[in-house]
């Protein structure tokens, strides 16, 4: 693969700091809600997938305790590495491409991986066959098509400039594989793939200072390729980049589907 294909958001920028940090603030409470009623345990042996930053495998690590076993796996582990000092086993792991790592695990997550990965059955598969018998699946992923606009709010042409550069950064997404309608398939897919308890929600902020520091440190890291593909102008992206910090945006992100489902127990499919 090219250096200007595949994953969009490379880890290896500066931004990619921010953005996970962002990423945190506005979605792991969710996250953590989700892991509770799905099912989580002293003990557990749980695989976070795509970890990116460090913040959910080390809350795993603290809930199941040093019995238990957290791997978080990631194409970059730049991010994630510090989790290691919690007790994260850390590795380098390209879900769709190579084996499952040794398990079964009792619970597996991903959240905003699979939207980006081009062979993403291939990936869901390998998860589900890494489950044990009865463990669980939680998948989180954007719906961007669900809800378009980064200003639901497009009362003025601050935000719908704003709205025009979303628009671009998804045409991005798409250009590199991206499924911007994958988070409503979610639940249809996981009962494909055999799961029992199958269910979804959905959240997104509608506005958080958090949403600004993701949307600016977002515009750094595609600004070049967003100038390069004729979707905006420099002048058009210094001008949304004073926009957001002035703080007037009511910036939103897309909706989060979080899916969840438990793989049958031995001999009773
Ligand atoms: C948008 S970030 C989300 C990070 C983290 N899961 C979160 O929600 O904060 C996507 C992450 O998926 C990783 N990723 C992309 N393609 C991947 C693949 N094929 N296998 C494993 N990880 C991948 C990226 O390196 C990045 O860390």
């Amino acid at each position: 693969m090219g250096q200007d294909e595949g994953y969009l958001l490379d880890n290896r920028q500066v931004e990619a700091g921010a953005r996970f940090d962002a990423l945190s603030a506005l979605f792991d409470a969710s996250t953590f809600r989700h892991f509770e009623s799905v099912g989580i345990d002293k003990g557990w042996r749980c695989w976070e997938v795509g970890a990116g930053g460090p913040t959910v495998c080390a809350w795993l690590a603290e809930r199941v305790g040093p019995r238990g076993r957290v791997l978080a796996t990631d194409i970059d582990v730049s991010w994630t590495e510090t989790a290691a000092a919690e007790g994260v086993e850390v590795l380098r792991h390209d879900v769709a491409l190579d084996k499952p790592p040794a398990g079964p695990f009792d619970l597996i997550h991903a959240r905003l991986v699979l939207v980006h990965v081009a062979d993403r059955d291939a990936a869901l598969r390998s998860m589900v066959q890494a489950l044990r018998p009865g463990g669980r699946l939680l998948i989180e992923d954007a719906d961007p098509a669900l809800q378009p606009l980064i200003c639901p709010d497009e009362y003025g042409p601050e935000q719908e400039l704003a709205n025009r550069l979303r628009h671009g950064f998804r045409e991005l997404l798409r250009q590199r594989g991206a499924d911007l309608s994958y988070g409503r398939k979610l639940p249809r897919l996981l009962r494909e793939a055999g799961l029992a308890d199958v269910g979804a929600d959905a959240y997104f902020p509608i506005a958080s200072p958090a949403c600004d520091v993701l949307e600016a440190a977002t515009v750094h890291q595609v600004r070049d390729k967003l100038t390069a593909a004729g979707l905006a102008t420099d002048e058009e992206i210094e001008r949304h980049l004073a926009n957001i910090a002035a703080g007037r945006l009511d910036l939103a992100t897309s909706p989060m589907i979080s899916a969840w489902g438990r793989r049958a127990p031995e001999g009773s499919l």
